[in-house]
This record gives C-alpha cells, sequence and structure tokens, in this order.
C-alpha cells in the first residue's frame, strides 16, 4: 500500500490496466485480457468512487476488476466482515462473489487495493425500466422481485447502503443482482460509521455517515418501489423525470417538496404503493424540514428520533396476523397486512395534507 499521499486517478488506472502482466499482483489477471472499447483501449466503466474494468481470464472467466479513486483506511476490514457475513448467507442469490485485494495493483511502483469480482451479465435497473414502460406487468414483476429482495436482504441483516440503478442488475431471466459493496452494513460493523451516503437522488437528505445501521435502505428502497410502481401506472413520467442518472427523484424534491411538481404528479397515481411509498418520502423530508426550521444552528447533534432510527424497530420481524391476508405489495416491510396498508393509506392523507394544506 502506498504510504505517501499519491492515489491514482482514471488516467493512471486506465494506463496500468494496458499492462496486466506487470500491474497486478494476482496471476490469473496477470494472465488476463481487459475488454475494449473501438479505439482498441480497455474501457473503463466509471462509477461514483471508482474505475471498473471487465476482465478475460483463462477458461474465458469474466471478472470486474474495480479500482478505487480514494482511499478509504479501514475498506480491507469492512470486505473481510461483509465477506464473511454474505458467506453465513450463501442462500442469498442477489451478490456476486469476490475478493478484496489489497495489493492488487501496482500504479507508478506503488501498491493499491482492487476487487475482482465475478462479472454479472444484465441490465442496470434503470436501463431495465426503461426498456419495459410499455409493460406494466414486467414492471409488477419487477416490483415483487424487489420487494422479494429486500425482504431477504432484512432477515439476512444486510443493508447494501447505495442501492440505486447502477448498483442494481436485471438479469437476462428478470433475476435481480446487487453489485458495489463498499458501503454495505452487516451486524459486525455495527457502531462504525459509514464510508459513503449513497446517491443523493436515492436518499434521505438528512441521512449523514453517522447513519450506518440495518435500517439505511428504508429510503432507497421506498423511491425504488415507488418509481417502479409509478411508472407502471403512469409510464409518460419517464420522459418527463428522468434525466439518465436518478429513476423519477432527484435530490431537490426532496429537499422542497412543495415546488416539486413530480409529487404533484405522483398524488394524482392511484396505486396504493405509490401512495405509502410516497407517505413515507414526505414524512422523512418533512422532518427534515422542520428540524431545520426549529433549530437555526441546524447542528446535526440536535435532530430529533428519525424515520432512519424507527425504521430499525420497524424492521423487526412483526408476527403475522393469522386471519387478514397478506397485501400483494405495500411498503417494502416483510410482513405488511392490508390492515398496516389501509391505516397508513389514512396517515398519507393526513401527511400530505398537513404538509401541502389541502
Ligand atoms: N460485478 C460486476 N458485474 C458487472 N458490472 C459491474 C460489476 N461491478 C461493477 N460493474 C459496473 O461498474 C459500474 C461501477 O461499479 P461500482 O462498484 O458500482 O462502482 P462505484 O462504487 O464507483 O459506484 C457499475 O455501475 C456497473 O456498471
Ligand atoms: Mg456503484
Amino acid at each position: 500500500m502506498a504510504n505517501t499521499n499519491f492515489w491514482p486517478s482514471m488516467v493512471d488506472y486506465q494506463e496500468a490496466v494496458q499492462s496486466p502482466g506487470s500491474a497486478f499482483a494476482s496471476s490469473e489477471l496477470c494472465s488476463g485480457t481487459p475488454v475494449t472499447n473501438k479505439l482498441g483501449m480497455p474501457r473503463p466503466i466509471c462509477g461514483t468512487f471508482a474505475s471498473v474494468y471487465e476482465f478475460i481470464t483463462a477458461g474465458r472467466r469474466r471478472w470486474a476488476v474495480k479500482c478505487f479513486l480514494r482511499n478509504i483506511p479501514d475498506l480491507h476490514q469492512r470486505y473481510a466482515k461483509i465477506s464473511d457475513h454474505l458467506k453465513k448467507n450463501r442462500w442469498l442469490p442477489y451478490f456476486a462473489t469476490f475478493e478484496y485485494q489489497e495489493n492488487g495493483i501496482k500504479v507508478r511502483g506503488k501498491s493499491f487495493p482492487l476487487v475482482k469480482m465475478e462479472w454479472l451479465d444484465g441490465d442496470p435497473l434503470n436501463t431495465f425500466i426503461e426498456k419495459n414502460l410499455s409493460r406494466p406487468k414486467v414492471l409488477t414483476k419487477l416490483h415483487h422481485a424487489w420487494e422479494k429482495l429486500l425482504a431477504d436482504l432484512r432477515s439476512a441483516k444486510i443493508a447494501h447502503g447505495d442501492l440505486q440503478h447502477g448498483n442494481v442488475l436485471v438479469r437476462p431471466n428478470g433475476d435481480l443482482r446487487l453489485i458495489d459493496y463498499d458501503g454495505m452494513w452487516v451486524p459486525s460493523l455495527e457502531g462504525q460509521v459509514s464510508n459513503e451516503t449513497g446517491h443523493p437522488d436515492y436518499q434521505s437528505p438528512r441521512r449523514t455517515q453517522k447513519h450506518f445501521h440495518e435500517g439505511i435502505d428504508k429510503f432507497s428502497n421506498a423511491v425504488i418501489q415507488l418509481s417502479i410502481c409509478a411508472l407502471a401506472e403512469n409510464p409518460g413520467l419517464w420522459k418527463k423525470y428522468n434525466n439518465g442518472d436518478n429513476l423519477l427523484f432527484r435530490r431537490r424534491d426532496f429537499l422542497n417538496l412543495r415546488k416539486s411538481s413530480l409529487i404533484a404528479d405522483l398524488q394524482k397515481l392511484k396505486s396504493p404503493n405509490v401512495k405509502n411509498m410516497l407517505a413515507a418520502i414526505v414524512k422523512e423530508c418533512h422532518r427534515g424540514r422542520k428540524v431545520k426550521s426549529g433549530n437555526p444552528a441546524n447542528k446535526p447533534k440536535a435532530v430529533p428520533a428519525s424515520w432512519l432510527t424507527d425504521y430499525v424497530q420497524d424492521y423487526r420481524p412483526k408476527p403475522k396476523p393469522h386471519s387478514s391476508p397478506k397485501s400483494p405489495s405495500s411498503n417494502g416491510e416483510t410482513n405488511a397486512t392490508s390492515s398496516t396498508s389501509s391505516r397508513r393509506d389514512g396517515v398519507f392523507s393526513s401527511i400530505i395534507r398537513a404538509i401541502f394544506g389541502s
């Protein structure tokens, strides 16, 4: 690992991966070949904090090689804990195998970490949705698959930390896969802070690195579920609100609920899921605003019991009701019932009335 302040840029990695034999520590990658672009150069895929290359190694095995654009000092330990927890939960079909290599790649004579991960085929969530805007049944199936994924993560005590279109792949058969485990929460990381706060168009505006617990996916889950259900009902929303790096919401919608034409459009929809999720999102954002106006100093320490904290309580398994049937899809909570749904419908109306004054 480098002991100076130098950290490689995209350009540095681009140069290094052109000579795999001298760049990589692992013999498998040393003899591998990067997938190239039209100009014959290794093709980088740029995420938020990394340059990712697809590599082909012996036996035509395909790998994602993730090279980090910033130093996260304890990433090694985090990945070890995440890996241990995923090994205990091998029944979960959503994760790719991966290996964190502390000194995986040499750049300008110094070693830097990388993650070597099984390459997964599939469309990022936004591409899949866009391709299927005219197929509401496909979107409904996607919504059910999404609910199942969230319920499974919850029962395995895993929170991804950055649920967003670029980190969710939809396989050709419709199965869902998650990538990008840098910000994942597992129980052995309890008490630590997060090293990221996720894509801003999917996160509560109040989320900070201090919010790091099993409930951190709640807001992004609501954003994703709501968007899928809303688009199944009104695909025209895509053209109006998608900008290529979101689904429907943008951070400014969370920051200014009243001015958001998206929220106004969503209020016109009939889907109970949209209503429930919108109520949850609006409640969280509104709580943030109340905190701000009530506390001009706006010190994060003064934030009262938060929605994110409430969620951890919501999150605990609830007893299954004996008589009432399960609602087909509600707010992403595993044991949501129809009575919960109707209660939330009422809650939704009162929250919307309180905030928008209609
Ligand atoms: N295992 C993988 N299989 C296929 N594509 C991947 C894989 N890992 C990463 N990618 C691609 O690289 C992009 C960036 O990787 P990611 O791990 O999300 O980086 P960042 O932390 O910068 O967001 C992803 O959005 C995806 O397109
Ligand atoms: Mg990512």
